[in-house]
Formats: structure tokens, C-alpha cells, sequence
């Protein structure tokens, strides 16, 4: 079973997706929330556990996020329908005595949300246990995100995650005397390998041409993960010190994408820098917003697209893998990584 090509370029399914930082949901509240195309709320309960339903009422279609929770159930604001946290109708108020209707059979849907690292994710599909796992960051047990920034891109998800993964366009759009110049550009080689359900760029001494990784004295060395559906984590090592960049992407629907990206520290000083931190991590995802905000002019008119190796493999990549995920899930049989050990070599 072959997934015909309109599904390859929809948002995978049977996965994770970030859906908020933790401190964004505080108890016995909701946040209503687009995510691949659906409504979801995104609420947390009286004992502090998330959940997600979807965002709709299936007596009339309003937007349950509209209405009062209590942190157990929520009341729709148009006839007091009540749902549990599982999305279970508990009290339909209009019911008379000896009327035979029972709420109980009526639901919204139920979406599995789990906190993590102090964000929440919410799944999309029946199955997580065979899903790729929500990243879990060394050194940052039981830690929050130090700083998060979340944009929008006015892209299909394909693009936004190829475009993040590009490592040629560095130099032409994140042009700044903070990060690199455009002479920096400079030859490199850079070994991967795969891992689970995606790959890996191995631990390795970050290229002399961005300056900021020279903030870190003690020879930083970095690595990066990337995995399905959407989620590329950098892990940072200076000595003792750690620096982590989760950078988790959300199809909201099938044009706008959101990239929203964590830090996570364990140098205390760092918090002089966060000001200047946010600013440049602002900066840095609005170049690439603003790049592909112009691509989309030309991807209108769906021209075919030229990957080429090796500075394009990690695109090719991504396509090779979520592939092999629809096809995987398609015959119900393991996903088998298509991903060999490579050294990639490209100028940037
Ligand atoms: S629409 Fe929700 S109770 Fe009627
Ligand atoms: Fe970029």
C-alpha cells in the first residue's frame, strides 16, 4: 500500500506535536489552540494534569473553549451541556425528568496530551506507543524551557521543516554581525548517522564561523538530533555546562506552520544574557519567516524542486523518512529507518 501524494504532503500522523510552553495552561483553565487544521483545547485540571479535547460542541459546534471550566468539567456557553476532562457529556440541562436520553453516550473527542520539560504536547492519531518519542532534553530533568519564542510561517510544513534543516542558506539569510558574515562561508564536514526515527548530526566542534557559539569558552561541541514528524534538538556541551535548542515545529493547518523554539541552560549567567538572547532568537526565526514568506511567491505555481547532494540530503531525508512512516503505519509492520551512515560536505 503506496500513500498517494496528496497525503505525503499533509501533516504525518500517529505523532507529537508541541502544543504550548506549560506555563502557558495554568490550573483549572483552558487555551483554545489550531493544530493540524483542528480546534483543540488545551486545558490542565484541578490536579495539574493536562488534557486536550477537541475545541467543539457536538450539540451545536461551539467552540467548548468558550464556555466555563471548573477544573473538572466544562459548561457550554450556549445550552450548559457539561463534558468531563475525557470529553464525556456528564449533564445535558435541558432534559426533563423520565426523559430516556442518556448524556454519557454523547463525546467530543479526546486527544492524548502529556507535559514534558515544561511544555505540553498533545498526539494526533490512535497509537503512541509505536510513535516516535516527545524529545527528552540530557541534563534538563524536571526543567522548564529558560526561554521560548514561537513564530509563524506562512508555510505548508514540508517547507518549514526543509527550510529549518537547510544548511545553505546561512549564510545569504542569517546574515548578521552577531552570528556570520557572508565571506564566513567556508567548506565543511559534518558525519551523520540515523537514530530513532530520524538522524543524527554526530558530537562534533561547531564551525569557527558563528560567533556565538565562541560565548561558551571550554571548546563547545554540539550535536543534533532530527526526528519525526518535525522536532530537531541541539545539545551544546561546554565543559560542564549544557545548552540545549529544541526547535518543535506544528502544522496549524495546511498553510501556516508554527516553529517554536526552546532554550534550556545550566549556566547562571546566562540570564544577563536572555534579552539579548530572545532578541537574537526573535531575529534569527524572522529571517527565515520572512525568507519563506517570499518563497511562498514562487511555490504557487508548484514548480518542481531540485535537491541536490550533499547539501540538500538532509531534505531528502526527511521525505525518505515520512515516507517510510505513512507506509510503515499503512501495513502495520516496524519502521524501518531508511537513513545509512553518511559524511556530508557543503559549503556554508
Ligand atoms: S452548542 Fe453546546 S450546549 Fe448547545
Ligand atoms: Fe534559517
Amino acid at each position: 500500500m503506496r500513500p498517494a501524494a496528496s497525503d505525503l504532503a499533509a501533516p504525518l500522523r500517529e505523532a507529537w506535536y508541541y502544543a504550548l510552553p506549560s506555563r502557558r495552561v495554568r490550573r483549572r483553565t483552558v487555551v483554545p489552540k489550531l493544530m493540524l487544521g483542528e480546534p483543540i483545547l488545551i486545558g490542565r485540571d484541578d490536579h495539574g494534569a493536562p488534557f486536550a479535547l477537541r475545541d467543539l460542541c457536538p450539540h451545536r459546534g461551539m467552540p467548548l473553549s468558550a464556555g466555563h471550566f471548573d477544573g473538572r468539567e466544562i459548561e457550554c456557553c450556549y445550552h450548559g451541556w457539561r463534558f468531563d476532562t475525557r470529553g464525556r457529556c456528564t449533564l445535558i440541562p435541558s432534559l426533563v425528568p423520565g426523559q430516556r436520553f442518556a448524556p454519557g453516550q454523547i463525546h467530543t473527542r479526546s486527544y492524548p496530551a502529556r507535559e514534558a520539560q515544561g511544555n505540553i504536547w498533545v498526539f494526533f492519531g490512535e497509537d503512541p506507543a509505536a510513535a516516535p518519542e516527545i524529545p527528552m532534553l540530557a541534563g534538563f530533568d524536571g526543567c522548564a524551557p529558560d526561554l521560548v519564542e514561537s513564530v509563524r510561517f506562512p508555510a505548508a510544513i514540508d517547507h518549514a521543516v526543509v527550510g529549518l534543516m537547510d544548511p545553505a542558506h546561512g549564510p545569504f539569510v542569517h546574515r548578521a554581525w552577531w552570528w556570520r558574515s557572508r565571506r564566513s562561508i567556508q567548506q565543511k564536514a559534518k558525519a551523520f548517522a540515523p537514530s530513532p526515527f530520524g538522524f543524527t548530526m554526530i558530537r562534533h566542534t561547531p564551525s569557527g564561523n558563528s560567533r556565538a557559539y565562541r560565548l561558551l569558552r571550554g571548546a563547545p561541541e554540539t550535536e543534533i538530533v532530527f526526528r519525526l514528524p518535525s522536532m530537531r534538538i541541539e545539545n551544546i556541551r561546554a565543559g560542564r555546562h549544557r545548552v540545549a535548542n529544541l526547535t518543535a515545529i506544528t502544522p496549524i493547518d495546511d498553510r501556516v506552520t508554527e516553529i517554536n523554539h526552546c532554550i534550556y541552560w545550566t549556566l547562571p549567567w546566562f540570564w544577563l544574557l536572555k534579552p539579548a538572547l530572545r532578541h537574537y532568537a526573535r531575529a534569527f526565526l524572522r529571517q527565515d519567516r520572512d525568507i519563506m514568506e517570499r518563497q511562498q511567491q514562487g511555490l504557487r505555481f508548484s514548480p518542481p524542486l531540485t535537491l541536490i547532494d550533499d547539501a540538500d540530503t538532509q531534505a531528502k531525508w526527511y521525505y525518505r523518512l515520512k515516507r517510510e512512516y505513512l507506509r510503515a503505519r499503512a501495513e502495520g509492520r516496524p519502521f524501518e529507518n531508511p537513513v545509512q551512515p553518511r559524511t556530508l560536505e557543503w559549503r556554508s
